[in-house]
């Protein structure tokens, strides 16, 4: 693990998950939006001087959703037809905000090593959908834990209990996985079981186990319990000291706990909606190695201001990263060794004659354009689950640009052609 650099990424997680080998993260930690229909700003000081910082939380159908879609269908149908179902029942916001989510979900699965463990934070606007999605694609007996994370903080309304708690789901990638039992102090509900007093003032309690009664002391249990499921961590208040500005910032305590539970020194932590890098300051400060990824431009210039200096904004914490704009690749798939006809002839016969983009059907392979799915420049490489066939015009339509460019721009002439 030693060689591997420690990595801060600007893009759509989606990207870069495309572009990382399998089976290569221990744990991985995300807190994505949570379909909130909520817009979070805040203008906080960077290095570049005080910006908005935030990310939408609204969901539509056209702007959200990666037209990787299609192929993600073909490869998951009940997974799509359980997502449209939900649609039904929530509309097309919670459908985009599934289909998102499903996506980079089983991307996620796909990078986690057999030994993983993956943590999905959310709450109850969408995470008994999520739910059944992690389910899917983890298999439900490797579901762990629906850790409760309870909290105090201003709320308004009168009408419902106070909302003062987040989910976490737990999932392992199979049944072998990290586990490092975590303790916390007793509270006083336990101490008031040891009843007894010695003359030195050493408290006690009986326990008996088979019949047998023996003297168990509170300082030889000096572990404390073992941690439950319902983790009472302070909110962030607006003047904790560790509070970035940034919105939704989690606090440390959080991904101490989860990191400690579920990895070891030397083990690679991804967070892929790294805000402002939580889980990266807290892997590192317990010497994992990590990987953060934000789409926001914000996001990752305060992180690097917060992972370089500390409070006092002197002293270098740690500046042992690499900040990234360019898309990692894939080095664990074996490269085609089919010439052109070869490869045009396999998708002639997977499409169905078709093309890709807009469907026109051709009579012969060589009227198709080999497509990358993903770009050449970016992740995208020359495999076989990266390919595909366009006819010529769907093919400089989009050029070195994904997909869902392609099928905007062919959806946006079809309905212009209709009111025409
Ligand atoms: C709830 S916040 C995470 C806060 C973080 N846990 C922290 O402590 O700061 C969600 C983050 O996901 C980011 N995000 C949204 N869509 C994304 C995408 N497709 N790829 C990468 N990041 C994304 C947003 O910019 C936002 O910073
Ligand atoms: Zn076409």
């Amino acid at each position: 693990m030693a060689d591997v650099k420690n990595k801060l990424y600007v893009a759509d997680n989606l990207d870069v998950l495309h572009g990382m080998n399998s089976n290569t993260v221990d744990l991985i930690y995300l807190d994505p939006p949570f379909n909130s229909k909520r817009m979070y700003s805040a203008p906080i000081g960077t290095a570049k001087g005080v910006v908005e910082a935030g990310f939408h939380d609204i969901w539509n159908w056209d702007d959200d959703v990666d037209i990787r879609l299609e192929s993600f269908l073909d490869s998951n149908p009940h997974l799509f037809a359980y997502i449209d179902l939900v649609g039904h029942i929530h509309g097309l916001a919670m459908k985009a905000y599934l289909t998102f989510m499903a996506q980079r979900i089983i991307e996620m699965h796909r990078v986690l090593k057999d030994i993983g463990s993956l943590y999905l934070h959310c709450d109850p606007t969408a995470s008994h959908y999520l739910k059944i999605i992690l389910d899917w694609v983890f298999g439900k007996d490797n579901f762990r834990n629906e850790v409760v994370w309870s909290y105090r903080r201003w709320t308004a309304g009168n009408k419902n209990f106070q909302r003062m708690h987040d989910i976490i789901f737990r999932y392992t990638k199979s049944d072998q996985f990290a586990f490092n039992v975590q303790y916390e102090p007793y509270g006083d509900w336990i101490k008031k079981d040891y009843s007894y007093t010695d003359k030195d003032g050493r408290r006690w309690r009986w326990h008996t186990v088979k019949g047998n009664r023996y003297k168990v002391y509170l300082e030889d249990e000096n572990k404390g319990v073992k941690l439950n499921d319902v983790w009472q961590i302070p909110y962030l208040g607006s003047t904790a000291k560790e509070r970035t500005g940034y919105p939704t910032q989690k606090p440390l305590a959080l991904l101490d706990r989860i990191i400690s539970a579920s990895s070891n020194p030397g083990d690679l932590v991804m967070d892929p909606f790294c805000g402002c890098a939580t889980t990266c300051v807290a892997a590192q400060n317990l010497h994992r190695k990590w990987i953060g990824i934000d789409v926001s431009d914000v996001a990752v210039d305060l992180v690097a201001t917060r992972l370089q200096y500390d409070e006092g904004g002197q002293v270098k914490m740690f500046q042992d990263f690499l900040p990234l704009k360019t898309l990692p690749i894939r080095t664990d798939q074996t490269k085609l060794t089919w010439d052109k006809k070869q490869i045009r002839e396999h998708f002639y016969g997977k499409q169905n004659g078709s093309c890709n983009g807009c469907g026109e059907h051709f009579t012969h392979a060589r009227h198709f354009h080999i497509d990358h799915i993903h770009p050449k420049s970016k992740e995208g490489g020359w495999v076989l689950e990266n390919l595909q066939l366009l006819c010529g015009s769907c093919n400089s339509i989009k050029g070195n640009r994904p997909m869902e460019y392609l099928l905007k721009t062919i959806k946006a002439r079809r309905s212009q052609q209709q009111i025409y």
